[in-house]
């Protein structure tokens, strides 16, 4: 498939928010940008399939989801980055801006849903998208920047700046 740029394409946010600095880091033949209405064709699931299970919704319902998060306004920033080669999606992340009362009204962001194409790994990919996500996150205000991992990924965000900070709790329906 041709790659497809950013102005033929209905992107989740502006463009404006991906850090100028990542873009630049990136080796020539990959792009990173805001997800799009027809990631659901580049293999977007395939990726976070890495992460967890990901069961197909349907391209109707992916859409759907896709249309929930832009709607609502300054709250989620889901990245891709994409091979320009093949037009397809190798790595995925999420920020999802908290908003509060504490902190003088503060908010607070949240790194989610990090995923590397399993022969895209060790490639510094998934540094990229920290560091892109956590640009959103200091250019909109967010006093700080925060997410949950398993034992086995601690080395990978501690090399990507984050330190172990209290307890994950959960509860599962
Ligand atoms: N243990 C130790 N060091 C690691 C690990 C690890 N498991 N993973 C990466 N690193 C190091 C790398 O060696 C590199 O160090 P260097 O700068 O000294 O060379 C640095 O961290 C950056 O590594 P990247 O090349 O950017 O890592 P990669 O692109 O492979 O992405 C990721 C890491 C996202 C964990 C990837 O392996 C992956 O997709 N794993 C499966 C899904 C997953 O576990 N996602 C994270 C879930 S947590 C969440 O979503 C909030």
């Amino acid at each position: 498939m041709p790659f497809t740029s950013d102005n033929e394409l209905a992107l989740a946010f502006s463009p404006d928010f991906i850090s100028p600095d990542v873009k630049n880091q990136l080796p020539s033949d990959l792009h990173i940008r805001p997800l799009a209405s027809t990631d659901y064709h580049r293999g977007y699931l395939s990726i976070l399939s890495v992460l967890t299970t990901t069961p197909d919704p349907g391209e109707a319902a992916w859409v759907a989801q896709f249309n929930a998060m832009k709607q609502a306004p300054r709250t989620y920033y889901p990245l891709v980055i994409v091979s320009k080669s093949s037009d397809r999606v190798v790595a995925v992340g999420t920020l999802f801006i908290e908003r509060k009362f504490v902190h003088n009204n503060g908010s607070v962001g949240h790194i989610e849903d990090i995923a590397v194409d399993a022969n895209q790994q060790g490639k510094k990919l998934g540094l990229r998208v920290i560091q892109a996500l956590t640009y959103i996150s200091e250019i909109s205000g967010c006093y700080k920047t925060i997410l949950n991992c398993s034992d086995k990924n601690v080395p990978f965000y501690e090399k990507c700046g984050f330190q172990k900070k209290e307890n994950e709790m959960a509860k599962y329906a």
